[in-house]
C-alpha cells in the first residue's frame, strides 16, 4: 500500500534539491502533488516525469513569502487536487555574498527571514483551514541543524531557529484539529544551494573542498537529496502518526561532532576543519586587525581545546 495514498500534498522549493526530490517521492507513494517553486521553468520537467509514471502533479509558479500568491498556491491545489492533507514547507534560500553579522546588510538579512520563516508562517495560516475542512493533515517544515548550532550565517541560523519555535507553536494551536507539525533538520545535503555555497566560498579563497564537507558528518560523505526526502515521507505519512511538535534531526552526527571538537583524543574529523577554518579570521578570535593569538597556540596541545569554544579559550 502506498504511504500517502489519498493525500494531497502541497510541495515549496519543489524544483530542485530535496524539494524535487520529496516531489518526486510523494507522487511514488500515492499523493497528488501542488509542485510549488519561485523558479516555475524548472518545476515542468519535474511535473512532466510525475504524470508520464501516471501521478498527479500540478504545477505552481510563486513566491512563498508574498500573501496573494500563498492565496493563490492554496486557491489553485484545492480547485485543481483537492483538500491538501500534506504541507511540505521546504521553500528556503541561504544568504548571498556577505554572510558575516558584521558584513550583512539589512535587505539580506530581511530577504533570509522572509522567505525562510515568514513563508512558511504564511503557508501554515493559508493551508491550516483547508486541513481543518479535511479533518486533519500533516505539516513538516524544513529547519536546519542551523537552527540549534551556529553551522551558516547568522540570518539563516535565525531563520531556521524561528522555524523550530513557530513549529512547535503550531503543533500546540493545531493538534486539537488532528493536524500533525514537525521540522526536518537537514545536515550537509548535496544539493544546488549546498553546491552555490560551496562556490561562492571557494571564490572567497576560503579553505573549503568537497573533501571537508563530506567530514561534516560522522558517515564521512554528505546527504543526498533523497535521504531527506525519505524522512519528510515519514513525518508526512501515518507512520509517524503520534509525532508533534518536535524536531527531527537527520545530520549523519554533525551536531554529536560539536563536541568532538574539543576532544583531540577521539580522532575527529571537526579537529581538521577547525584546523583549515582557523586561517580565516572570521571563524576564529581575535577578529581582522588583532593579533593571531592562536597560531602560535596551535603548536600547544591544548589549541584544540581553546578553538573549541567561540571565546578561543578555556575557563
Ligand atoms: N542543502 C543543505 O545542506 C541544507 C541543510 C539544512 C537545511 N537546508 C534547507 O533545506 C531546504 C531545501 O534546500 P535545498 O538544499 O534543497 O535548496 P535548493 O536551493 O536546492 O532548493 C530550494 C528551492 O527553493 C526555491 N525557492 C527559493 N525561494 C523561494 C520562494 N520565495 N518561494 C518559492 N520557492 C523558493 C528555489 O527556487 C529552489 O528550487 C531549504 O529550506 C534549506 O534551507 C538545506
Amino acid at each position: 500500500m502506498a504511504r500517502l495514498a489519498g493525500k494531497i500534498a502541497i510541495i515549496t522549493g519543489a524544483a530542485g534539491g530535496m524539494g524535487e526530490a520529496a516531489t518526486l517521492l510523494f507522487a511514488r507513494e500515492g499523493a497528488k502533488v501542488a509542485a510549488v517553486d519561485l523558479d516555475e521553468a524548472r518545476l515542468a520537467p519535474v511535473v512532466e516525469q510525475i504524470k508520464a509514471a501516471g501521478g498527479t502533479a500540478i504545477a505552481i509558479g510563486a513566491d512563498v513569502s508574498k500573501t496573494t500568491d500563498v492565496e493563490r498556491i492554496v486557491a489553485r491545489t484545492c480547485a485543481e487536487l483537492g483538500l491538501p492533507t500534506v504541507m511540505f514547507n521546504n521553500a528556503g534560500v541561504d544568504s548571498e555574498g556577505k554572510r558575516c553579522i558584521l558584513d550583512i546588510d539589512e535587505a539580506a538579512f530581511d530577504k533570509v527571514v522572509e522567505i525562510n520563516l515568514k513563508g512558511v508562517w504564511l503557508m501554515i495560516k493559508h493551508v491550516a483551514p483547508k486541513m481543518i475542512e479535511a479533518g486533519g493533515g500533516s505539516i513538516v517544515n524544513t529547519a536546519s541543524i542551523g537552527a540549534f548550532v551556529a553551522a551558516s550565517s547568522a540570518g539563516y541560523c535565525a531563520s531556521k531557529a524561528g522555524v523550530v519555535g513557530l513549529t512547535k507553536a503550531a503543533a500546540v494551536e493545531l493538534g486539537r484539529y488532528n493536524i500533525r507539525v514537525n521540522t526536518l533538520c537537514p545536515g550537509a545535503t548535496e544539493t544546488p544551494m549546498a553546491r552555490n555555497q560551496r562556490a561562492e566560498m571557494i571564490a572567497k579563497g576560503l579553505p573549503i573542498s568537497n573533501e571537508i564537507m563530506d567530514r561534516l558528518g560522522v558517515l564521512g560523505r554528505m546527504a543526498l537529496p533523497e535521504e531527506m526526502a525519505k524522512m519528510a515521507l515519514f513525518l508526512a505519512s501515518d507512520d509517524s502518526s503520534y509525532a508533534t511538535g518536535a524536531d527531527f534531526i537527520n545530520d549523519a552526527g554533525w551536531m554529536a561532532m560539536c563536541g568532538v571538537t574539543v576532544q583531540p583524543w577521539s580522532g575527529g574529523n571537526h579537529n581538521r576543519i577547525l584546523k583549515e577554518y582557523s586561517d580565516d579570521d572570521r571563524h576564529t578570535f581575535p577578529r581582522q586587525g588583532a593579533p593571531r593569538r592562536h597560531q602560535a597556540e596551535d603548536r600547544h596541545p591544548h589549541s584544540q581545546f581553546q578553538r573549541g569554544t567561540a571565546l578561543g579559550r578555556p575557563l
